[in-house]
């Protein structure tokens, strides 16, 4: 490229970033301090420059020490040691469960608070009663400054830091930090009159108005071929909307929700047993420190037809699992499994509450499973969610509504199979016959709602509803045997291109 298109390139930060360079190398850190960038802006450029042979980037790990929460948190109110030796100072002797009621801390916390005090023979515990030694003052006060220094980044004694990283109050992390150094033709390009040319750098609704004589900034080498570099719809996300285009045009209202969901939607509506293999933790992606809250009344319905049923004339042989649901297990949070949890949810807030009412949901959306990747599976997949709630369904309108779906979609060749699942009976699995891989794979699960995951919700007219897999379903469509080429990681752009050129789709 030559010098004077390079020029026409780069952006303000480019050029400040450049120019800082002129003197010596810089970490990522000093430009964003000595130039009042931000880090993403800095590393931006910094990418930008190195493509363009202007600058070398050098990553250099280093650790340092942190203050951890529980360390920040100390730094304001003191270290449960300081705060409690202030206490003895004052008091000089006292008894033990006087502290407890004096001072305001996690009894674990004053405990170990004591133990680094007899430690620093700083107090004597005697029977129920402490007293205090004031020798040691000065290194106990030292042991708060060290978490200023620490929280300043400055050298601290090593001493100190080993109890405290123990304690979790100090962390060591290592921290990555780009070196940059300008390259010949860095520093040629600053010596070039153009370079403090001013241009326009971010475009305004006037400038293009009133392009005419403006000196705008180059963005691309040749203009030409910018058709074919612009920025085009992943074929997923087109497949999707097509989908949901589909879903609308047979009558269905869309679904919105939450990746987020408590066990209580994703599983213990559906009377997934407590003990269900899916629930653990190699299958389902857990959300540690947060609970959710839970409907109560729902969740007394759901507790008491899971341990024991419901008599109804039409089906008398509901008895339940007969053992205990325990109910503290139904707050976790965690990443929904399957949109099936979004569908109980529409159940209970508009089915529930409109049951004259026929209605029909669907949704397109994410749901994630804790499984290795490979050519069918990534941690996330879509799927095609449809429930359809009105007046004597039947299994045969199941496979009637599942027919038409994949016919519309243009997959004929699928066939269905007796399955199992703790929400819906009967169960139908759909297959379809992969040419590529020469025999027929599992596409979708569906069935009809039981009673038992219907009557804490007070329904009980017949519910249909199915899950369909959405990268299958691509995979069929487009003859591509591998998922991970479509979208994630590592993409094949080229494929992606190609596939959007060839019109892939159609009308559905
Ligand atoms: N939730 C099921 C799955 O994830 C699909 C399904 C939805 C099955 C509704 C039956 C009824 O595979």
């Amino acid at each position: 490229m030559e010098e004077k298109n390079i020029i026409g390139m780069l952006s303000k930060t480019d050029k400040i970033l450049l120019s800082n360079l002129k003197n010596g190398e810089m970490f990522a850190n000093e430009v964003e301090l000595k130039c009042g960038l931000e880090r993403a802006a800095v590393i931006n450029s910094a990418r930008k420059l190195l493509s363009l042979n202007l600058i070398n980037i050098e990553s250099i790990t280093k650790s340092r020490l942190r203050l951890t929460y529980l360390g920040q948190k100390y730094l304001k109110e003191g270290l449960p040691e300081y705060r409690v030796f202030c206490f003895a100072k004052k008091n000089k002797t006292f008894e033990y469960k006087q502290l407890f009621s004096s001072i305001v801390m996690d009894k674990d916390e004053l405990n170990a608070a004591i133990g680094v005090l007899k430690r620093l023979s700083a107090i004597k515990v005697d029977g129920g009663k402490i007293s205090v030694n004031l020798d040691p003052s000065s290194l106990i006060e030292e042991r708060n400054v060290i978490l200023k220094s620490v929280e300043n980044n400055e050298n601290v004694d090593y001493k100190f830091v080993q109890d405290f990283i123990k304690r979790g109050i100090i962390e060591q992390i290592n921290e990555i930090n780009e070196k940059f150094s300008i390259t010949l033709s860095g520093v040629k390009i600053i010596k070039d009159p153009e370079f403090n040319k001013d241009y326009i750098d971010k475009i305004s609704t006037n400038d293009i108005k009133n392009w005419q004589g403006l000196n705008f900034r180059g963005y691309i080498e040749n203009p030409e071929i910018i058709s074919s570099l612009s920025g085009k719809t992943n074929v997923k996300t087109k497949f999707i909307s097509l989908i949901k285009n589909a879903m609308v045009s047979m009558g269905f209202l869309e679904m919105h929700s939450n990746f987020v969901e408590s066990t209580f939607w994703n599983f213990d509506v559906m009377m997934f047993r407590q003990d269900h293999p899916d629930r653990e933790i190699q299958d389902t992606v857990y959300l540690n420190g947060l609970e959710a809250v839970v409907p109560e009344k729902l969740l007394k319905n759901v507790k008491k037809v899971y341990e024991s049923g419901f008599f109804s004339s039409k089906y008398n042989e509901s008895i339940g699992y007969r053992r205990k649901f325990d109910t503290s297990k139904s707050n976790s949070l965690i990443m929904r499994g399957h949109t099936t949890a979004t569908t109980f949810r529409y159940i209970s807030e508009f089915i529930s509450k409109n049951k004259d009412k026929p209605a029909k949901f669907f949704s397109v959306d994410k749901g994630f499973r804790n499984e290795t990747m490979d050519n069918t599976h990534l941690l996330e997949l879509y799927q095609i969610e449809g429930i359809v709630y009105g007046d004597n369904l039947t299994v045969s309108d199941l496979i009637g509504y599942i027919k038409q779906f994949y016919k519309k979609i243009g997959i004929n060749n699928i066939r269905l199979k007796p399955t199992y699942n703790p929400y819906t009976e009967p169960s139908l699995e759909i297959q379809a016959f992969s040419p590529n891989l020469k025999r027929w794979i599992e596409v979708g699960n569906s069935g009809v709602f039981r009673p038992e995951t219907l009557k804490p919700f007070g329904i009980s007219k017949n519910i249909i509803a199915w899950g369909f897999g959405m990268e299958r379903m691509l995979n069929l469509k487009l003859g591509i045997a591998d998922i991970r080429d479509l979208y994630g990681a590592y993409t094949d752009i080229d494929l992606l291109r190609e596939l959007e050129s060839a019109k892939v789709f159609g009308e559905f």
